[in-house]
């Protein structure tokens, strides 16, 4: 057999086995990818869900209410539900403070902004990495979160004055206003213990 080929077969099975070894390990980072982008879907729908029904129900200023006491329930309950996963939201510009990004989430986000200004579109900036933290490995996953036209009458920046005012009774350091349609609002932030 020609060293070429040898060789050719050598890498290819070295691939195939780092592979394996990989997904043993859980740490198949396109599998997981795709994972924290199911879960991703299924949690934003149950929350827009929720978000919809409620203002249809009792109208905005109630929905701040709803979405100041079911969100991060909802977020807790998607965790719960995934096998291992940490799933919540984060923001530059964050309505609730524990919803402040950690230094991974900011500079995630700071890249979209600049990738923003480049011209990509805002729903499909991701970033997904495998990190170490104290001997610890994790998978970390930010997505981009756009602002719709649903979004602008708790996040734009012309919020009826009732609405306001509960938004600032709730959240008396809020920086979530301001925002246009198309703009980043934020972004689910994943991760998962590997
Ligand atoms: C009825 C008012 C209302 C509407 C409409 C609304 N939000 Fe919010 N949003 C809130 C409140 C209240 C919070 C804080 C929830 C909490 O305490 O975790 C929030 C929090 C968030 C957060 C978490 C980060 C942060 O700033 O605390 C994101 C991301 C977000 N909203 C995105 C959106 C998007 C995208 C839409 C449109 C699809 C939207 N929101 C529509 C009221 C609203």
């Amino acid at each position: 057999m020609p060293t070429r080929i040898f060789l050719a077969i050598v890498v290819a099975a070295a691939v195939v086995v780092t592979a394996l070894v990989l997904r043993e390990r859980g740490e198949d980072k396109l599998a997981l990818e795709a994972e924290a982008q199911a879960l991703i879907k299924d949690f934003g729908g149950s929350l827009l869900g929720a978000l919809k029904g409620s203002i249809e129900s009792s109208g905005p200023v109630e929905a701040v209410a709803f979405c100041n006491k079911e969100a991060p329930g909802i977020a807790a309950q998607a965790s719960r539900q995934s096998g291992g996963w940490q799933i919540s939201r984060t923001s530059l510009k964050p309505r609730n403070p524990a919803s402040a990004p950690d230094d991974f989430e900011r500079k995630a986000m700071s890249d979209f902004v600049g990738r923003i200004a480049a011209g990509e579109p805002v729903a499909s900036l991701h970033h997904a990495e495998i990190v170490e933290h104290d001997g610890r490995r994790s998978f970390r996953y930010v997505q981009a979160i756009p602002t719709g036209e649903l979004c602008l009458g708790c996040h734009g920046s012309a919020i009826k004055p009732d609405v306001a005012a509960k938004i600032r009774a709730l959240y008396p350091d809020d920086q979530a206003t301001g925002f246009k349609p198309g703009e980043m609002r934020g972004a689910f932030t994943l991760s998962k213990p590997l």
